[in-house]
This record gives C-alpha cells, structure tokens and sequence, in this order.
C-alpha cells in the first residue's frame, strides 16, 4: 500500500493583476456545428467574461443556412450556459455578450459571396472602432473545405500578404492529412495561398494545462532535468486510456481514422515530444516546435523488423461492463460487421539521441478500455545493489519485496497531478522497504477550474502566439514515423487482435512491454 505526502502551493492563487484584453475579428466557419456551439463559443464566452477578451470585438458566425443574427445568437445561449467554464451566465451578461455575434450566410465556394463577406467584416469592424484589426479564420468545418475555404478567401483578396500576412490567422483542425501522402498534399495546397505563420493547426492536448506544465516542470525547476535521460530512466510509458466507445454515432468516421490516426499520430506523439525535447534557448514559438521537431525527426522503431514486430493493434469485443453488456466495435452504430479498423494501438519507440538512445518509449491509446485517463509515466532505473526487502503475502504466497523503481508521474486528466514515486523506511525494527507517493494536485493546489484547452488556445490565435500549435514539419516528421504501422494497418494481412471492452487491451500489448521483464502501470486516478 503507497503511503501519501501532499504538496501545497506557497503562494496564493490566482496572482493579483487584472488580464489584457486582446482583439481581433473572429469568423468561425461551420457555425452551425457541434463544435462551435460545445467548445468556441463557450471559450469565447469565457474569455470575454474573465477580461481576455476585448469588449467590442465582432465573433461572425458563417454557415450556409439562413438565418438572422437573432436566431443565431438565441440558438447559442443554452450551450454557453452548459458549456462555459463560469458560475452563471445572468441574461444581462449574455445580453451583452451576444451583441459581439453576428450571422453571416455564405456558401464556401462562393468567391463573390466571400467579397461581401470581406465587405461585412469591414463594416462590423468599423462599427467597433477596429482599425487594422487581426482577423481569425476559424475553420470549423470537414477537412475537405479546409483547401476550398481558403481558396475563396484568396480569391476575393482576404488573404493580406507581406508585413501585413500575420493579420490574418487561419485555425484548422485534424485530420491533417489520412496519411502522409495526403497530409503533404493538404500542406502543399494550403501553402499556394498561406504563409506557415497564418496556419494555426490545433491539437488539443497542447492548450490542456497539465500538458504546458510539463515544459515548466522541466525546464523551471532545476532538479528533475539532470535526472531525465538514458542514465537514470529505465523507461517511459505514454497511456491515452479512454472508456468510451462509439457514443454519439461516432463510429461511421471512427473507422475511417483509427487509434493511430486518431490519437497517437498527434496527441501521444506531441506528448512525448514534450516530455523528450530538449529545453530550447529561448521561450519562443519557432524555438520550441525546433526542439520538438528533432524529437519526431529521431524517433525510431523500438525493434528492428516489420510493424508487428513493434506495434500491436487492436480492436473491442463486447464484454460486460458494471453488469451491463456492452458492443463490440463492429455492432456499434455506422460500424461495418466485418470492420478490421483498430481501436486500440500500443507500440515500442526509440528517441535516437544522445539524452534518450537505449530507452524505450511505450505509446498506448484506445477506446473503452476500463477508464478515461491520460498519463506520462517516467520509470527511473532501480538502484545498483538491492539491500533493503520487504515480505508481502499474497494468497498465502510469501515474496521478498526489493527496492522498486522510482517514477515520475505526469496525471494529464483526470484528477491533474504529478507524482514521484519512491522508497522509504517500513516502522519497525528492521529495516523493510515501503514504496511511497508524493502527490502534487492541481485542484488542492489551485482549487478546481482549470481553463478548458480551446480558451487558451482561441486566446493564443487572437493574440497570435503560435508556441501551442503544430508546424507543418512536425506534423510531416509524425507522419512518417506512422507510416509503417499505418500500412501494415491498411494491409490484407492485418486482424486487429481482439480485447474484451473494458480490458487493458489485447494481450499482445501485454507481450510488447513484457518481453523485456516490464510492465504496463495500472494507472490510479484515486488519489
Ligand atoms: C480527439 C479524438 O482528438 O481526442 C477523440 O478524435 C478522442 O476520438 C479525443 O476521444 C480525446 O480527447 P480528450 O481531451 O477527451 O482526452
């Protein structure tokens, strides 16, 4: 049983001083969908109501239905009220809130519905006393509008060029790409009419506070960092665990992507490129995503041979959960019944570098596997001579207890906390060794409300501040490091080896990590 130390913070929170507001016009496209109503406008709502955001910038809606700017913004109050990370929204709050939207209708392919666009945006702009003002594009829309919305854009003369390029800031979101083929085509296309620093490409785990905080753990603190390399640690295990599975109909885009596309293609490997890069001379924007970038450029395999050889895919079969029988993910909705898209992929990798050669990076994530959690764990290498043991019985089976390995836990979600694991003295007259956590909680720390990752990421854009966003070389050099896994995926000779939902994943998962005398953590979200 690990005994519990806490931390607590020593100065109080929040720190004093009021926030700058920032503007810029906010178009977001697709403003009929899922994701504007659940996610943008209830950051926005957020920033706005916390200061970041300046009182009298316009945020236009654009879809293709009619619709007034009354209708719109009525439409939007129930899912700020749901959605915003606020105590209340007061109808005299809201009231004014709304006055900032506005509805434009517009058919993307359109070019001269776009200069009237360009023409509404001037005039909205003046209104609010904007001169010169920055303009984020937000394309909530389905990847293959990316290339065509921005064409329209170009062609009725939205897009500014030269010193006045960063004015304008375009927002996409994944897929990039399906593969590396396609996601240097979409680089390609966009790139005919954007500079890179007017694509902000989102990845939401880089706007989650647990995520920043690993490049401050690192890199402000001075005692963890010399301890982070192929001397000390044994081994790192990446786990993206999520208990869902096909809700909410997800399953007919679901197998066109996969766990790899899904989420180890970008969350996982940003994830590692964080807790693997190197701390970059300056806390700049091009000098970090530098750093990340030569992390993805020397990933490597974990084992030479085939994708089998180091990757593992998998898929879920019904099983009972809490007493009740869930699907397999080939009877769930939009799910063909003979669909051999994974739901789950671990694999072995490599950082071939002088901080990492030699350690081994285990990378998992898939659905309903038995609880949503996303951790980093750093295994540090066990001492040289084993003099201290403990007895522990198990069912009547006595073992000897050395010391165990240190580790280094980074709770992304839920319950965000970072933990160090090691020994201490059992009371006694001997001397037994007992395993103990040091625990530091965000919400004991800093009370509950993180901001949600869009805020910070919105507010990033507005302020055009690229550092949380990835550039297209990163998102090329992932993509390369996928791509065998992704064709031995796509290939007739690939089955998903089958798990019950609810489980750890397939057993050859198991097998990956267990070749080499170690063992997948059970990630604790208890305490
Ligand atoms: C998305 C994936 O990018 O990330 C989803 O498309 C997944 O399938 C989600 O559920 C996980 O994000 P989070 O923030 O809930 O861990």
């Amino acid at each position: 049983m690990n005994a519990h130390f806490e931390f607590r913070s020593e100065t109080t929170f929040p720190a004093a001083g009021s926030p700058e507001a920032s503007e810029a016009t906010i178009a977001i496209f697709g403003a009929s969908g899922d994701l504007t109503a659940r996610k943008l406008i209830p950051a926005l709502f957020t920033l706005w109501h916390e200061g970041y955001l300046a009182d009298h910038v316009p945020i236009v809606g654009v879809a293709r239905r009619e619709k007034t700017d009354e209708e719109f913004r009525a439409e939007l109050l129930e899912p700020v009220r749901k959605h915003a990370r606020v105590d209340s929204v007061s109808d005299e709050e809201w009231a004014r809130f709304a006055q900032r939207l506005h509805y434009h209708q517009l058919d993307l392919s359109d070019v001269d519905g776009f200069a009237a666009f360009g023409q509404r945006l001037d005039t909205l702009e003046s209104e609010a006393g904007m001169t010169d003002a920055n303009r984020v594009v937000y394309l909530a829309v389905a990847p293959h509008l990316f290339e065509p919305s921005v064409d329209s854009l170009y062609q009725a003369g939205l897009v500014p060029t030269g010193d006045d390029a960063s004015r304008l800031r375009v927002v996409i979101e994944k897929p990039f790409g399906t593969d590396l083929a396609s996601a240097r085509q979409l680089a390609c296309d966009l790139g005919r009419m954007l500079e890179e620093r007017q694509i902000y490409r989102i990845d939401h785990y880089l706007g989650k506070e647990t995520v920043q905080n690993i490049l401050l753990f690192r890199f402000g603190n001075g005692i963890f960092e010399p301890m982070l390399n192929r001397n000390h640690v044994d081994h790192v295990q990446i786990t993206v665990a999520e208990s869902q599975g096909m809700e909410r109909g997800r399953g007919g885009y679901y197998d066109t992507s996969g766990a790899l596309r899904d989420v180890l293609q970008n969350h996982v490997l940003q994830l590692l490129c964080l807790v693997g890069m190197e701390p970059p001379s300056l806390f700049r924007a091009e000098d970090i995503r530098d750093e990340k970038l030569k992390v993805l450029e020397a990933l490597r395999p974990g084992r030479p041979g085939p994708a089998s050889e180091w990757a593992v895919g998998g898929q879920y079969a019904t099983a009972e959960i809490d007493g009740e029988q869930v699907n397999g993910y080939r009877e769930e909705d939009r799910v063909p019944d003979d669909s051999r898209r994974e739901t789950f992929v671990a694999m072995e990798c490599r950082i071939d570098n002088w901080r990492w050669a030699g350690v081994p990076f285990y990378l998992r994530t898939g659905k309903r596997l038995p609880q949503k959690v996303t951790e980093i764990a750093v295994q540090f290498k066990t001492p040289p001579v084993n003099l201290f043991t403990t007895v522990e019985c198990d069912e009547e089976i006595c073992n000897l207890v050395g010391a165990q390995p240190n580790q280094l836990v980074f709770r992304i979600q839920p319950k965000e906390a970072i933990a160090m694991k090691f020994c201490t003295k059992r009371p006694g007259m001997q001397y037994q060794i007992h395993p103990v956590t040091m625990d530091f909680h965000y919400d004991e720390a800093f009370g509950d409300g993180l901001p949600e990752a869009y805020e910070r990421l919105l507010l990033d854009v507005i302020r055009g501040d690229s550092t949380l966003f990835t550039r297209s070389d990163e998102l090329e050099a992932a993509w390369k490091f996928v791509t065998p896994v992704l064709d031995w995926f796509e290939s007739d000779a690939f089955q998903p080896a089958e798990y019950a939902a609810g489980s750890w994943g397939p057993a050859g998962a198991m097998e990956l990590v267990e070749r080499t005398g170690r063992a997948w953590r059970v990630p604790r979200t208890d305490g």
